[in-house]
C-alpha cells in the first residue's frame, strides 16, 4: 500500500466492477495541480481525506479550506464499522488501522480556532487579541483597505476594547473618509464609542462630523 515514496489513494476497478489495482500518487509529483470531480457522493471528499492523511504521514503538512467541515474527521480516531471493514477488504487496504491526525483548525473569526488571514488577493488579517499590539493595527488597515465585510465585527470590537489614539484615530478617520462603505461604519463605531476615548482623540475625531456636534 502506501510506502515511503507514495501515498495509497484507493482501488481501481475493471470494467466488470472487479478489483484492478491499489492506485497510488506519488510523492514526488505531490507538487502538481489537481482536481477532483464527481458527482456528489462519488468519494471527492474522501479522496481529499485520503490524501491530507497521506502527505501528513510523509510529513508534508497540508493547508485544506474546510467550508463545511467535511475533512475535519481526521483529527480523531475511527471506529471499525462492518461496511468499513467490508469495505477495505475489497480494496485490499491492509492494514485497515486508525490514526488521528495532528490538525490545527484556523477560524475565520479566532473563536473556535486559530484565527486566520483571510483575503481578496493577499494576506489579511491576524488575530487583534494577542501581542504584540501594533500587529492587528496593521492588519485593521487591510481591513478597511480591502472593505473586508466579515472582519468589520473585529474592528468594530477592537476600536471599543482598544482606546489608545495611536490605533482609534488612524483607523476611524480611514473608515470616515470611504464615505461609501467606512463611513457609516464609522459612524456607528464612533457613536458608541466616543464615551470611552480620551478628550485629546475626540477632539480630532468630532472634526471629521461623524456626529452632531458635540457641546
Ligand atoms: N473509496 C471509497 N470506498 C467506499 N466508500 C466510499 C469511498 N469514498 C467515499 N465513500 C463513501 O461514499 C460517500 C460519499 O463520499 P464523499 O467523499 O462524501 O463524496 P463527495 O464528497 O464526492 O460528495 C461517503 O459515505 C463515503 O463514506
Ligand atoms: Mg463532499
Amino acid at each position: 500500500m502506501a510506502d515511503e515514496t507514495s501515498i495509497f489513494l484507493g482501488a481501481s476497478r475493471k470494467p466488470d466492477d472487479s478489483y484492478q489495482r491499489a492506485e497510488q500518487l506519488l510523492l514526488q509529483y505531490g507538487n502538481r495541480h489537481g482536481l477532483i470531480t464527481g458527482a456528489t457522493g462519488t468519494g471527492k471528499t474522501v479522496s481529499l481525506q485520503i490524501l491530507a492523511e497521506g502527505f501528513s504521514n510523509a510529513g508534508v503538512p497540508v493547508l485544506c479550506a474546510d467550508i463545511k467541515g467535511d475533512l475535519s474527521g481526521i483529527a480523531m480516531m475511527g471506529k471499525a464499522q462492518d461496511f468499513l471493514v467490508r469495505r477495505a477488504e475489497q480494496v485490499k487496504l491492509d492494514p485497515y488501522d486508525f490514526q488521528e491526525f495532528p490538525v490545527i483548525f484556523w477560524d475565520l473569526y479566532g473563536k473556535l480556532g486559530h484565527p486566520v488571514r483571510a483575503s481578496h488577493g493577499g494576506p489579511l488579517w491576524i488575530d487583534y487579541a494577542g501581542p504584540p499590539r501594533t500587529v492587528p493595527y496593521i492588519s485593521f488597515i487591510d481591513v478597511y483597505k480591502n472593505r473586508f465585510d466579515p472582519a468589520v465585527p473585529a474592528l468594530e470590537e477592537f476600536l471599543t476594547v482598544q482606546g489608545r489614539r495611536k490605533f482609534v484615530r488612524p483607523l476611524i478617520t480611514a473608515l470616515a473618509k470611504d464615505q461609501q462603505w467606512g463611513r457609516p461604519i464609522a459612524v456607528r463605531i464612533y457613536t458608541r464609542t466616543r464615551a470611552s476615548y480620551h478628550a485629546v482623540t475626540t477632539r480630532d475625531l468630532d472634526k471629521l462630523g461623524l456626529i452632531p456636534a458635540q457641546k
